[in-house]
């Protein structure tokens, strides 16, 4: 532990938790790339309420002090970028029902285009992943969907040691994963209330309409076509459609399915507020043999940064700290800033302490409130 002089702490602060008057620290993008809110913009309760309804689940404050802390993208702002073009351009065509010219080689070479695009930047990232830096509003959640499941399972396959044509494979299965809700109503797939059963049936298809979609494409690998049809399945048998239970469910679709779920966890639904990754993390945890494959939970835990930086914590000290920075190999325990006494008094100089390095001391609390 050593102290430090006092540093701006980009602040990573849940939308429910912020508050007008906050300055943003990090530029709020619409999906397609463009810019909305830049950094120095100073929020109004109306934006923010504004920026929830949009699927924004958190922001980046400006703290006072110095600015020593950067959070770092996971995946290049331009690589994102791209690739959130180029799945809105194609699932569009597909929406609008050009499905005679829909798969034509066009597309074909786009979605290879950035699927070697991210895999390079995936097996690049040498810290964990975060895809919440990425503050996005989107006008449709299956496209910014599409592209964090590809992310997720892209780095779940590299810490499974998958060869270039397994994640190539797994890549554009979870490209084109819920390809079939493109097929589905807007009523029903955006519907803000509970669905009936009957609904609830209909979106459930998205998995075989989707894999009936892509068999027939021969551009497209017969094992990419199976992650849109067994995504849903489930480790204990009861998932949908068919009922799948164990290794009978494709490994791909295995080691899809948890980010599947954990970007869904974490991203604000209309139904539901957006969970933050621990929390999200304790909800996998608890579904491992049941819905999920022991080893796809395990490689995923050390894949995510479960506490990322810049978010508020509460120790079992009473003090309050700031996530800096991760250790990979304990992602539980990451490096942290002491900010605040047990009394909620700012210190006159702030001090990191390692978890890592300090096992009495744990997180209590996440996303704490100053
Ligand atoms: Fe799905």
């Amino acid at each position: 532990m050593g102290d430090h002089e006092k540093g701006i702490i980009m602040r990573l602060v849940s939308i429910i938790n912020c508050e007008s008057g906050m300055v943003l620290a990090k530029t709020v993008f619409h999906e397609s790339g463009r810019k909305l809110l830049g950094e120095g913009f100073e929020l109004t309760n109306k934006i923010i309420e504004r920026l929830a309804d949009q699927g924004v689940t958190h922001l980046y404050i400006q703290d006072k002090a110095t600015e020593d802390l950067l959070v770092e993208d996971s995946i290049p702002l331009e690589v994102r970028r791209e690739a959130t073009k180029t799945i809105h351009h194609h699932f569009q065509i597909i929406q609008s029902g050009q499905k005679a010219s829909m798969f034509e080689s066009r597309m074909m070479k786009d979605f290879k285009r950035i699927l070697d695009m991210l895999i390079s930047e995936v097996k690049a990232t040498k810290s964990l992943m975060n895809l919440l830096s990425h503050i996005q509003v989107h006008d449709h959640y299956v496209f910014s969907h599409s592209l964090n499941v590809t992310l997720y399972s892209i780095a779940l396959g590299v810490k499974r040691g998958f060869s270039e044509k397994q994640l190539y494979e797994m890549g554009l299965g979870g490209l084109l994963h819920d390809i079939g809700k493109m097929l589905i109503p807007p009523e029903i797939l955006h519907k803000p209330a509970k669905l009936t059963a009957e609904e609830f049936e209909f979106i459930k298809k998205h998995t075989e309409d989707g894999f009936d979609l892509l068999r027939k494409q021969a551009d497209v690998p017969l094992l990419s076509a199976h992650c849109a049809f067994q995504h849903h399945e489930k480790w204990n048998g009861k998932g949908y459609p068919r009922g799948l239970k164990g290794e009978e469910i494709h490994l791909y679709a295995r080691t899809m399915a948890v980010g599947d779920v954990f970007d869904a966890l974490t991203t604000n639904r209309c139904y539901r507020g957006a969970m933050l990754p621990h929390e999200a993390m304790e909800i996998i945890y608890a579904d491992t043999n049941t819905h999920f494959e022991q080893t796809a939970v395990e490689r995923f835990r050390e894949t995510i940064a479960i506490y990322p930086i810049g978010v508020t914590v509460k120790l079992n000290t009473g003090e309050t700290a700031v996530v800096i920075g991760y250790n990979e190999h304990s992602p539980s325990r990451p490096l942290v800033r002491v900010i605040k006494d047990p009394s909620g008094h700012e210190l006159p100089s702030y001090y990191e302490v390692d978890l890592m390095k300090h096992l009495s001391i744990m997180i209590t609390e996440c996303d704490a409130i100053l």
